[in-house]
């Protein structure tokens, strides 16, 4: 049975989906995945996930195609991901086969909830791997649980790619450059919450965050990477601070196939008034272009966007790309994994 959900007026929530899928890991190995329609999980009151964070999470998306097809991009990336945050904060690792047979599985399920492809919403993805170990001491627990769980979500431009204002937050860093921005943790997220919330009051899309030793270089658009386009290059930030994102990794390699150059290095604020072109990317809105950051406290804006439109090389970028993981455009890189649901 259809869910009775208008897909056109959804937004980034959170809608209950039928089932989600679970693993336990004990005695050095992880269970086979279990599926449950139970939306809650029991833990115990001193498990690490709730006092010393040991919780990691991922997000991907899988969309109903054209062609009738699901299409989930570049699981294996995401599954990469999650083994280099188990490594950092020392929890055990998932392997990439459990990953994708858990991914795909959990897809399967709730494939009732998978957005029709003409109201551009998706079906989001969400695996979280929690330390569930009962102790006070902190160390890293023994037991872990992985779980996925999906929900639709809308699209992420309700009136088409739009450009939007950022705002340079010196007051706060999200993570340290040898901490664990590099990691998708829960506290990064965290620490990040004031921020955001203080550039919404203020009128911005989202906080623009600069290198936290420095403040010199750029790092990340709120929970987004940046890029800027100047003479047919796409320059994207080399930091150790923030996420390495999937979509950037997959844009640097789309602005490749369509003749670009690409430079991933420190990029010093100040080369913001150079960009043609700028956006943030990531899973939520592949691009999001951008129209102008301000730097508050120094009191300098810089103007991106000249008329407050996404440039070409941006809406090329975000048309090859979002053509990929629709299956309108040839997956060359083999990016997607093709689901006949
Ligand atoms: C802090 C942060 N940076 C960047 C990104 C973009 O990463 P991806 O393209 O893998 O979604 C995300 C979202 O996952 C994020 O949370």
């Amino acid at each position: 049975m259809e869910p009775q959900i208008e897909w056109n007026k959804i937004g980034f929530g959170y809608i209950p989906t039928d089932y989600n899928i679970r693993s336990y890991y004990h005695n050095g190995k992880w269970s086979e995945p279990e599926v449950t329609d139970d939306l809650n999980i029991s833990l115990s009151i001193a498990a690490t996930c709730l006092h010393y964070g040991q919780e990691a999470f991922e997000g991907l998306k899988a969309r109903r195609c054209p062609d009738g097809k699901v299409r989930i991009f570049r699981l294996e990336e995401n599954a990469a991901r999650m083994q280099a945050t188990a490594r950092g904060i020392v929890m055990a690792e998932v392997s990439t086969e459990l990953f994708r047979e858990m991914a795909i599985k959990v897809v399967e399920l709730n494939k009732r909830f998978i957005p029709p492809y003409e109201s551009g919403a998706s079906l989001y993805i969400r695996p979280l791997l929690i330390g569930t170990s009962a102790q006070v001491g902190v160390s890293p627990a023994e037991d872990y649980t992985f779980l996925m769980f999906v929900t639709p979500v809308g699209p992420y431009f309700k009136g088409g790619f739009a450009t939007n204002n950022y705002m340079i937050v010196r007051q706060f860093d999200r993570s340290a450059p040898l901490g664990t921005g590099r990691y998708k943790v829960g506290g990064n997220y965290a620490a990040s919450l004031l921020a955001n919330h203080m550039a919404h009051e203020q009128g911005y899309a989202c906080e623009f965050y600069l290198d936290a030793k420095e403040k010199k270089y750029i790092d990340e658009c709120g929970a987004a990477n940046f890029f800027g386009i100047r003479d047919n290059t796409y320059i994207t930030p080399k930091s150790t601070s923030i996420l390495p994102s999937i979509t950037n990794k997959s844009l640097q390699q789309v602005a490749l196939d369509l003749g670009l150059r690409v430079e991933c290095r420190q990029i010093p604020e100040e080369e913001l008034l150079t960009f043609e072109e700028a956006g943030a990317c990531g899973t939520a809105a592949v691009i999001s272009p951008i129209n102008k950051i301000d730097d508050v406290e120094k009191g300098v804006s810089y103007q991106i966007s000249k008329d407050g439109k996404p440039g070409p090389i941006s809406t090329l970028l975000y048309n090859r790309l979002t053509g990929i993981m629709y299956g309108t455009e040839p997956d060359i890189h083999g990016w997607n994994t093709v689901l006949d649901l």
